[in-house]
């Protein structure tokens, strides 16, 4: 992953890419709510390039000499948010550098934005998402996985301390994000109590309907 040399992305006024040239669909939901394994499955089906933005700030907080990975370890285990300009960056090098190496340019963006200035940012510099794709979960049933995650995820943040604090977060700070969108018929609502593969055929459904087709079909004619 390239270092992040300056941090100019999120102020830029006009975006970079064009939403006919890259594809980015947002996904969110609560911590535990399966973001990340639907994101697996969309992947292998779709031919999406995953970026999660809790994973990448993982990885820039482990870089050696990165200038932000005190403070990127201080709000991960407080549940915090990072502050946008740092999160944006990272997105937009891995995106770039996405582009060059594999020309790819179908993006999930998990994690992101889990608040309304950086959503505002991401959409005014980077470029617009074509929908949100939401995971609807009661906060009881994410608490059974998280700790259940706890045991072997090694995350600083999997503990009940940290959980709480992350769910406060995410009604305070990340739902009206998903409220803006769903105001502008820019969301699509999927129920995550269920078992992963319900919840997935949920989620290939929904997308058909929004004109997102698995790579296989992409090809069939007629
Ligand atoms: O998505 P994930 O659960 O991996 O995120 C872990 C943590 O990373 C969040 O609780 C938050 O502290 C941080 N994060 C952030 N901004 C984002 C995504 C994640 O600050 N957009
Ligand atoms: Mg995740």
């Amino acid at each position: 992953m390239p270092a992040i040399k300056d941090l100019g992305a999120a102020s830029r006024t006009s975006p970079i890419f064009s939403p006919d040239d890259v594809t980015v669909i947002f996904v969110l939901g609560g911590p535990g709510a399966g973001k990340g394994t639907q994101c697996a499955n969309l992947v292998s089906d779709y031919g999406f390039k995953h970026l999660s933005a809790g994973d990448l700030l993982r990885e820039e907080q482990d870089r050696p000499g990165s200038e932000f990975g005190e403070m990127i370890k201080t709000y991960i285990k407080e549940g915090a948010i990072v502050p946008q300009e740092v999160t944006i960056q990272l997105l937009e090098n891995s995106i770039k550098a996405t582009m060059e190496k594999d020309g790819k340019k179908l993006f999930l963006i998990d994690g992101f934005p889990r608040k309304l200035d950086q959503a505002h940012a991401f959409e005014r510099s980077v470029v617009p998402s074509k929908f949100t794709l939401f995971f609807d979960c009661p906060e009881a049933e994410m608490e059974k996985r998280l700790l259940n995650r706890g045991k072997t995820s090694g995350r600083a943040d999997d503990n009940i301390e940290s959980i709480k604090k992350r769910f406060k977060t995410f009604v305070e700070t990340s739902m009206p994000v998903v409220n803006e969108f769903e105001g502008q018929g820019r969301v699509v609502k999927v129920d995550a109590t269920q078992s992963p593969e319900e919840v997935y055929k949920e989620v290939q459904a929904k997308i058909k309907e929004r004109g997102v087709e698995p790579i296989s079909l992409k090809f069939v004619s007629t």
